[in-house]
């Protein structure tokens, strides 16, 4: 069974008491059972290990936003896989458009921290979406595609089922436009159906696959009970306690 997350990109937001307060407040309403659910959030690097920290011995989970492709060395400022493991964090996002966009990050760097990550047992959550210009122009498959194609295909099949995979388009993060719940799902259904011609349906079906861009309280339902989205990547709204709990509680 697939698992259904709700996950909160920070970003580059919060200094570090603002990061624990909500980190406190999060995790205070999170008391009760949260059955199936997975809750996940990727604080920036200097909180890792206070996120860590406070929220053991709640379902929360700590994750980074970035990895660097080498596994260490004379790369200032760079921060490898090994560290983030090292800091008991457990996951790491890969490919968020803002690094494709502002730090150049291609398909190809992207294939070597999706290695780095699994390596050192953190689970990558592997964004995808197209520009407006890509969805305007018709290629929205072909862009995708090619982006699952040259950062995952080269894994095995037990290996890609370590992988989550973020859908977020483009013109939606941040915005306030969110795709509407057909729009996404239609590219859910193709992200598993190009992991299915490469691994096969009963494969494909395991990997969790989150919509992101403009997740809110008002529109996370609706998303979240189309078929193939299993649950979302939250930007904006996962800095208001109130509103990440009400996005998780959607789900
Ligand atoms: P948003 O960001 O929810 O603020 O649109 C989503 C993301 O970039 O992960």
């Amino acid at each position: 069974m697939r698992k259904k997350i709700v996950a909160g990109n920070w970003k580059m937001n919060l200094n570090r008491s603002e990061a624990t307060e909500l980190i406190n407040t999060v995790s205070e309403h999170l008391s009760g059972d949260i059955q199936d659910r997975h809750i996940w959030i990727f604080p920036p690097f200097p909180f890792l290990t206070d996120a860590v920290r406070k929220t053991a011995g709640t379902p929360i989970k700590v994750g980074a936003q970035n990895c660097s492709m080498y596994t260490s060395g004379a790369y200032t400022g760079e921060v490898a896989a090994d560290m983030i493991a090292s800091c008991d964090a457990e996951l790491v996002l890969v490919g968020h458009s803002e690094r494709r966009q502002y730090f150049n990050e291609s398909n190809l760097v992207l294939t070597e921290k999706i290695n780095q990550a699994l390596g050192n047992n953190l689970c990558p959550v592997y964004c995808v979406g197209e520009t407006l210009e890509e969805r305007q122009g018709g290629k929205v498959e072909e862009v995708i595609e090619k982006q699952l194609v040259q950062a995952l295909y080269h894994l095995s099949a037990e290996k890609l089922q370590q992988v989550v995979i973020a859908y977020e388009p483009v013109w939606a993060i941040g915005t306030g436009e969110t795709a509407t719940p057909d729009q996404a799902q239609e590219v859910h259904a193709f992200i598993r159906k190009v992991l299915a011609d490469q691994y096969g349906e009963e494969v494909a079906n395991e990997i969790s696959i989150l919509y992101g861009g403009s997740v809110k309280p008002a529109n996370a339902e609706e998303l979240f009970a189309m078929n193939d989205i299993d649950g979302g990547l939250i930007g904006g709204a996962s800095l208001k306690a109130s509103d990440f709990i009400a996005i998780f509680n959607a789900l």
